[in-house]
């Protein structure tokens, strides 16, 4: 019935079933005689394709395109005047890190090189728990409010129709969200397509809290400066570098940490005394804009360095769920609608995702210290669900206990609950700082970013689409706009449409 011998050999040990039982034939499947039908009994082959058939979990809905590595968070100024975080206590200090980065739109296999913002996860593996600065390369964002992430997603993702990205739906939104104009003239600058992962910097974009021993607070908005320097990738580039592999931003950081060079970002800090943000000129909780780095000057936290590439992608970057909620004392929340909006979302999307037990994930489960809850149960509980102990809280047998001591500080509230537009400081504007960006670019690079948004554009189906696009960025410089629509009179002119084969090339995600 053999009809292959293996040999035992401490390299090649006995093949097992997911139950440990030796597997005597992994070449031949059981049939009913030589030539006849496969047989039930076969449990091997069941269990191997049953299994098979479960290895994938469901992609992230956004970030689905992803690239992780490991490394180290180290302290190298002292900020314990500003929180109380442990693992930032004193200057040296190290900490263990695990890093995502992502594109948003694409699906699992689209191409890491896109023009789109990469995700910028930390999960900071405290003596404390877990700490994530689930971030972009960006520092701002395109909309103000959560209740507007689906939509905005919809428009980036696949036409239900078409199953492609529509240049309609990109710009239709835009249009009519002229919120979007600052990140949209950020993307589709030269920083939209940054030429590898450590070429780019990362931002924790949201306003968070930091709060001392004494119970201080400030407001705080990280930067993450790439030591590498900043490198970008344009349209013309694109294919050269790449050669179109698209693995390509995954295959240079693998490369790279591969042959010991490690990449590394200098981790900074803004920071606003809590007293200052009722009266800054702008609402310093909204996301589509930054703080003036002349107020708020940038102050060295510490250096994290990716030391590590996972040896096991599955295992690592695949099941890895960061989650902005994710605090631990001495850093907290803003009143950051989107980030509010936020807390909830990533929890609820890991259960869904990887089940209500992904915390035991190696990946995700804490790392310098234990957690120890009161949950129990559940889909695939596999630590040995807290044994004997009681499951419930109070109880006189002992068992974890609350500090007491709030781990962040609380923040005044007035008013009646509702659904409030954000309230408008004196420079609360849609414009100023997208036309304070598009000053700042040369010459070259003004040209680079009209002909890639001219490029996208110049594809949509109706006129009014057009001008309200225009009209956004006219708001922002006059130039700006004047140059964005002349360059879409010309390639429209020229015959662009929907159906545009160089598509690929110039939209602004896939
Ligand atoms: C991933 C929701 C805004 C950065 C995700 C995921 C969801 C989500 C559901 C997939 C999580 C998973 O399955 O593991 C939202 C919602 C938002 C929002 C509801 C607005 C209310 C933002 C913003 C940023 C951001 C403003 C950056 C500043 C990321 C990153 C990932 C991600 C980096 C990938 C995390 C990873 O590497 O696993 N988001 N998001 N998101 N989001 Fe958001």
């Amino acid at each position: 019935m053999v009809t292959q011998d293996t040999t035992t050999h401490p390299a090649n040990p006995t093949l097992t079933t997911a139950d440990g039982a030796p597997v005597a034939n992994n070449q031949n499947s059981q049939t009913a005689g030589p030539n006849g039908p496969i047989l039930m009994q076969d449990h091997h082959l069941i269990e191997k394709l049953a299994h098979f058939n479960r290895e994938r979990v469901p992609e992230r809905v956004v970030h689905a395109v992803g690239i992780g590595a490991g490394g180290v968070f180290e302290v190298t100024n002292d900020v314990s005047q500003y929180t109380c975080a442990a693992f930032l206590s004193e200057v040296g200090k190290k900490t263990e890190v695990f890093t995502r980065f992502s594109t948003v739109a694409g699906a699992q296999g689209a191409p890491d090189s896109a023009r789109d913002p990469r995700g910028f996860s930390v999960k900071f593996y405290t003596e404390e728990g877990n700490y994530d600065l689930v971030g972009n390369n960006t520092p701002i964002f395109f909309i103000r409010d959560p209740l507007k992430f689906p939509d905005f997603i919809h428009t980036q993702k696949p036409d239900p129709r078409t199953k492609v990205q529509e240049p309609d739906n990109v710009w239709d939104f835009f249009a009519l969200s002229p919120e979007l104009t600052h990140q949209f003239t950020w993307l589709f600058g030269d920083r939209g397509r940054p030429k590898s992962l450590q070429n780019m910097d990362g931002f924790g974009s949201h306003t968070f809290q930091w709060v001392n021993a004494e119970g201080k607070g400030v407001w705080v908005k990280y930067h993450f400066k790439t030591d590498q320097g900043i490198e970008c990738l344009s349209d013309d580039d694109l294919l050269d570098v790449t050669g179109g592999n698209p693995e390509y931003m995954l295959s240079e950081l693998r490369d790279s940490i591969d042959a010991g060079k490690f990449p590394s970002w200098t981790v900074m800090v803004q920071i606003m005394p809590f007293e200052d943000a009722p009266n800054y000129r702008f609402n310093p909780f909204d996301l589509t804009k930054t703080w003036s780095q002349k107020d708020y000057p940038k102050i060295e936290v510490g250096r994290m360095t990716l030391n590590r590439w996972p040896d096991n992608y599955f295992a690592e970057t695949e099941q890895s769920a960061f989650n902005p909620a994710n605090f631990v004392p001495g850093i907290g929340p803003s009143p950051d609608k989107m980030l509010q909006g936020r807390l909830f979302g990533y929890g609820d999307a890991h259960r869904y995702r990887l089940g209500t037990n992904y915390h035991q994930v190696p990946v995700n489960h804490p790392h310098a210290t234990k957690a120890r809850t009161y949950g129990r149960d559940g889909l695939t509980r596999v630590d040995g669900n807290g044994g004997a102990s009681k499951n419930y809280e109070p109880n006189s047998f002992g068992g974890p206990v609350q500090t007491s001591v709030p781990t962040y500080a609380g923040v005044p509230v007035d008013g009646l609950s509702g659904s409030y537009p954000w309230t408008l400081h004196e420079q609360d504007d849609d414009f100023t700082q997208a036309g304070e960006l598009y000053r700042l670019m040369d010459e070259p690079a003004r040209q680079r970013l009209v002909t890639a948004i001219a490029g996208s554009l110049s594809r949509v189906s109706k006129e009014e689409i057009v001008s309200g696009s225009v009209a956004h960025f006219a708001a922002a410089d006059p130039e700006y706009g004047a140059r964005v629509e002349a360059a879409v009179k010309k390639l429209r002119a020229q015959g662009a449409t929907a159906d545009d084969p160089q598509k690929e090339a110039a939209t602004m995600v896939v």
